[in-house]
């Protein structure tokens, strides 16, 4: 056993199951079969992670696991080896199980693995590459869809089709994160058994928070609704905001939603002005979807500033966006920020 999965769980994979198969989609999976294969990928993740973490905690007795390969993802991100290892494990873990399409931020396109099987998996394999070498957590992010009727098809949707969820984040404790559409739950890796055992079941997000998260180097790229927002967070009990703000960047996307899920806050990766980072930093297939989907599911809102991110059509495999999650209150209040006109928040 890899997963315990006598938890909630697997009853949110049978609600989501279900509502799955009211669509009319020829192709979509049976109710019993796709829970069964849900199941079976999530385990298989779970298996690489393993992996992965085993790799993490022995850091620097494992040679070079930062050091760039020479290559560039077709992001256009500098590869580190430990991307690259994370990549082949989670590719030769999906490869046994029910998976038909794997999408890695790390390969240029989709690979097929067996057209035949039900599934679809997005991934990326190894997020929060610049903290590799310095212990400090990092995590595996991933997107579970039904197929549809061919490779593109299976990904090139919204990202509320996603059927599971969710992250591990491989940290003092190795956690799964994930929802299957009917609340969030954290399972931890218990190092005596070698099984994920659920920890949290039902995770909810503080409504309010006065923490947020963002890479406040960038603050002279940033465009006026964001600089105003941090600006007035900085002002603190006298601002506008009137209260003192704390702030916290990891660095890590999973390790920074890990903490917002737990206590409360907001993240912000916005679009600015340099070259590339229009759109942000961060993919909304591999990293924006899985992290909205549970940060949903435990009651926060995740946008790319107005929009709610679940309902944004994927227009190229490794498209960025905007983002900005967590708590509901400051996230509302970011997108009041923003021209009043174009606010709404459609998931409220
Ligand atoms: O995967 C991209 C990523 O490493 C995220 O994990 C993290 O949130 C972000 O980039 C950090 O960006 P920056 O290097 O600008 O702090
Ligand atoms: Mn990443």
């Amino acid at each position: 056993m890899t997963i315990n999965f006598s938890s909630g769980f697997a009853k949110n994979i049978q609600n989501n199951a279900r509502q799955e198969n009211r669509q009319e989609n020829s192709q979509e999976n049976s109710q019993e079969n796709s829970q069964a294969d849900i199941h079976a990928t999530v385990s298989a993740l779970c298996v690489a992670a393993k992996q992965i973490s085993h790799i993490c905690a022995r850091g620097p007795l494992e040679s070079g696991l930062g050091a760039t390969t020479g290559g560039a993802n077709s992001d256009g991100d500098a590869q580190k080896a430990l991307d690259v290892r994370s990549d082949e494990i989670v590719t030769a873990a999906l490869e046994t199980a029910p998976v038909a399409y794997y999408a890695s931020e790390e390969q240029d396109d989709i690979v097929t693995l067996d057209a035949s099987k039900p599934l679809a998996v997005a991934s990326d394999p190894l997020d929060g590459s610049s903290n590799i070498d310095t212990n400090v957590s990092i995590g595996t992010i991933f997107s579970i869809y039904t197929v549809r009727k061919d490779a593109k098809s299976s990904f090139f949707r919204a990202g509320s089709d996603q059927i599971c969820g969710g992250f591990f984040v491989y940290g003092p404790q190795t956690t799964l994160v994930i929802t299957a559409g009917a609340g969030t739950e954290t399972y931890v890796l218990d190092p005596d058994t070698g099984n994920f055992e659920l920890a949290i079941a039902d995770m909810k997000i503080a409504i309010a928070s006065t923490e947020y998260a963002i890479n406040a180097s960038n603050h002279q790229h940033w465009d006026a609704p964001i600089k105003s927002y941090i600006e007035d967070c900085l002002a603190g009990a006298k601002g506008p905001l009137g209260e003192k703000y704390n702030m916290r960047w990891v660095g890590s996307l999973v390790a920074d939603a890990n903490r917002i899920l737990s206590r409360g806050g907001i993240f912000m990766y916005p679009g600015d002005d340099r070259k590339g980072y229009q759109e942000g930093r961060l993919r909304l297939l591999y990293e924006a979807n899985p992290v909205a989907f549970v940060i949903e599911q435990a009651g926060g809102i995740a946008t790319d500033g107005t929009q709610r991110i679940l309902d944004m059509p994927l227009e190229n495999l490794h498209q960025r966006i905007p983002l900005v999650f967590g708590s509901q209150k400051p996230v509302q209040m970011v997108a009041s920020y923003h021209d009043k006109k174009s606010v709404k928040i459609n998931n409220l």
